[in-house]
């Protein structure tokens, strides 16, 4: 399990939403409605979904459960949208989405609020994370202006090779909760910037950030129907956009379990996909690493957003002969991290999403501490909420235990010993993910081994955190395919034409 979008249980009919008593500096940045062509809608049937905060169960917002009908035609308005825009110059489409990225900078404090109301993470993280989410948009913003075609060598007299690089067409997404505004924004602004349209359907627990969005777009003055924010229950919403043939693309970002389900509803109409699916991150400290950057490094790797990333450190390797020593001087700086609402400054680490994500939590340590693992620290629920969970050290961790084969999306920190380079090498490789991984060693001849042997899509060494625009983030095995950010990513909206032309008179 992890990032899946599950459709929230609470569904109501009411005529007109109810007001929300989020504390905005600019209000109508709360949209309780989708972003359709440029104009706000609610679901002809009045269904709206609550939308609820997970520190304190009180209710954010409601958004509409749209029909089959009226996602079909959003696509409809995208097809026009994508035709119109893919004739506009990269520089025209640069500019636009610069614009965008202006007003999501001139709005970020409510922008922030809005995304630890919904998700729960902590305030100074939801600011860095509409930072994150920007810095997409900026600089593929730039990388449209790079998509270059390629002449070739002939291999006849009269005939001459052209490749031409063209957008894909009209795009879908489906986005996780985790992340509610830069898992949206690293596959809108490659798509817009190469002259794709986009709708994208937010994870129904965290709406209010992709809204917003839409709004700050229409702001900006992106045309009719080139992005589109639809919401509603995950089978409909996404039944339309992984079936509907005039989609080309789609993209998601969630569970691999979840990813499975939707590469199969593609495939009948052959869409292009990415899939950045789950992973279980190993983490692994040999002796001869800075113990206390690796200390560092493991905190914020495995305590970003409460553990509920899917690059989170999941299976923490240290090497026998310096564990002791680790366990001790990490346990430390664990016990200094501030839990509770995430609406305070000082806060570290917040809200679990919802009552499962904490029983599962619950649930994993009792597996490992009754096959023998020890609780060095935390692992119990938080006086400010049902949905806050101390942050837990367990140590003798082994591979009978659930967790080493479950992504645990919870601050857990399962640390596992081990002897020798080959043997973490086998361990850090025996899973059926492949997404994020890291080591600490200061061993150059070290670094060239374990760096190639790692099956993994991203390698982070002597550093916790790889997330960047820049480079290209995607798994290898069932972690998923295709890749977001840098110049990788703007290929996923590419096709690629080869054009003959015979030059004989
Ligand atoms: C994710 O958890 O899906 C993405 C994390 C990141 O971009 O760092």
């Amino acid at each position: 399990m992890a990032k899946s979008s599950k459709t929230s249980k609470k569904t109501a009919k009411t005529a007109k939403p109810k007001k929300s008593t989020l504390k905005l500096k600019n209000k109508a940045l709360l949209k309780q409605a989708c972003f359709i062509n440029n104009d706000w809608k609610t679901a002809k049937t009045g269904e709206m979904i609550d939308v609820v905060n997970p520190f304190d169960g009180s209710l954010v917002g409601q958004v509409p459960s749209l029909s089959k009908a009226e996602v079909k035609k959003a696509v409809t308005h995208s097809q026009k949208a994508q035709k119109d825009w893919a004739k506009k110059t990269a520089f025209h489409r640069a500019e636009l989405l610069h614009k965008w990225a202006d007003l999501i900078e001139q709005n970020k404090q409510d922008l922030a609020i809005m995304m630890t109301a919904e998700q729960g993470k902590p305030i100074k993280e939801s600011l860095g994370e509409i930072d994150y989410a920007n810095s997409y948009i900026r600089f593929f913003a730039e990388e449209g202006k790079r998509v270059y075609g390629d002449t070739l060598p002939n291999d006849k007299d009269d005939l001459r090779y052209v490749v031409l690089k063209q957008p894909v067409g009209v795009c879908a997404s489906v986005t996780p909760w985790n992340f509610p505004s830069a898992m949206i924004t690293r596959k809108v602004a490659p798509a817009l910037a190469v002259g794709c349209s986009m709708i994208v359907k937010p994870a129904t627990q965290t709406p209010f950030s992709a809204l917003a969005l839409g709004e700050l777009a229409l702001q900006a003055g992106f045309p009719k129907g080139l992005l589109q924010i639809v919401t509603g229950k995950s089978d409909v919403v996404g039944g339309v956009l992984t079936s509907d043939e005039r989609i080309a693309k789609f993209s998601f970002t969630g569970s691999t379990e979840v990813g499975r389900k939707l590469m199969a509803q593609c495939a009948e109409t052959v869409k292009k996909m990415s899939m950045e699916l789950g992973g279980n991150a190993p983490f692994i400290i040999f002796d001869d690493a800075d113990l206390q950057k690796a200390c560092d490094g493991l905190i914020a790797s495995k305590y970003r957003n409460a553990g509920q990333t899917c690059v989170c450190a999941n299976r923490i390797y240290v090497q026998n002969s310096i564990k002791d020593k680790f366990v001790k001087l990490y346990q430390k700086q664990v016990e200094q991290l501030k839990v509770g609402n995430g609406m305070n400054k000082n806060t570290d680490i917040g809200a679990l999403i919802n009552q499962d994500a904490m029983k599962k939590a619950q649930s994993l340590i009792k597996d490992a501490t009754d096959k023998g693992a020890k609780l060095v620290t935390g692992g119990k629920v938080h006086s400010s909420s049902k949905l806050c969970l101390t942050p837990a050290i367990l140590d003798n961790v082994d591979e009978s235990m659930a967790m080493a084969s479950t992504e645990i999306f919870a601050p857990v920190t399962a640390i596992y010993g081990f002897d020798t380079e080959d043997e973490v090498i086998q361990r850090a490789n025996d899973t059926i993910f492949g997404l994020a991984c890291y080591f600490y060693t200061n061993d150059l001849q070290r670094s060239w081994r374990v760096s190639e042997q790692l099956e993994y899509g991203i390698v982070g060494q002597n550093t916790g955190l790889i997330s960047t625009a820049v480079a290209p983030f995607g798994g290898v095995k069932q972690s998923g395919f295709g890749r977001e950010g840098s110049k990788y990513g703007v290929e996923e909206y590419l096709t690629t034409k080869y054009w003959a032309i015979n030059v004989a008179d």
